[in-house]
């Protein structure tokens, strides 16, 4: 699979297995989420631009660097808002646009409830997020919406990937990389995850 780069790092498989666990309860869940989706951004932004920035340290004056480009957080509501926090702290200056998205039961298609996106695009480089990429649905409707938006450069990131869903990815949009701690076997007929770790929604909120 081209363009899809699964965590080779022991942390995030720790993490993402105490994560995947039915006795992990709401804020533990939260927690690991964060933490996930850090360690995940820290792999996905790796080859974000820098500008040269001379600095003055109490001893000397040196080259260092600053970040070139304008960051935006998309979290796909409601399941991708637990992935901003960590993130957030490792990139203060980023901005954070919602998304609002859900997946009808019956249909699985995605719903879209809330875009408040201004005209002109404010970011250069985005990061998606959301926990679950299943049917693929939710993701490549969020990057059409970026896209149209003008954002020139997408990343995506979630926590665990079906090959369903990384496929409809790769077919709608295969400039976008998509950043994952694992990708499961498949989905089941009701299209969650399998093994996955159930409804990301629903373990974070305490909702379900
Ligand atoms: C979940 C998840 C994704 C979507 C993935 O959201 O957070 O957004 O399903 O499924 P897909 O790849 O088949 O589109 P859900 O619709 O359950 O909404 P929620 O986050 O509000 O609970
Ligand atoms: N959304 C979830 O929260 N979990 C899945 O397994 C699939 C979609």
């Amino acid at each position: 699979m081209s363009n899809v780069y699964p965590s080779p790092h022991p942390l995030v498989a720790h993490k993402l297995t105490r994560l995947r666990d039915k006795n992990t309860q709401p804020k533990k869940f939260r927690e690991l989420v964060r933490e996930i989706a850090a360690l995940l951004a820290y792999e996905a932004t790796a080859d974000l631009k820098t500008v040269p920035r001379q600095v003055e340290t109490p001893l000397a004056v040196t080259r260092g660097a600053e970040l070139k480009e304008k960051i935006g957080l998309v979290p796909i509501l409601r399941a991708g808002l637990g992935m901003v926090e960590g993130i957030w702290e490792l990139m203060p200056s980023a901005e954070v646009w919602h998304i609002g998205l859900y997946r009808d039961e019956q249909t699985l298609k995605p719903v879209e409830y809330y875009n408040k996106l201004p005209i002109e695009p404010t970011v250069s480089v985005c990061l998606i997020l959301d926990p679950m990429l299943a049917t693929g649905g939710s993701a490549v409707a969020t990057v059409n919406v970026m896209k149209r938006w003008g954002v020139t450069r997408i990343k995506f990131v979630a926590v665990i990937a079906a090959p369903e869903g990384i496929a409809a990815m790769q077919k709608a949009h295969p400039d976008v990389p998509i950043h994952l701690a694992a990708i499961d076997e498949r989905l089941n007929e009701i299209g969650y995850i399998l093994p996955g770790l159930g409804d990301a929604g629903d373990r974070q909120f305490g909702t379900g």
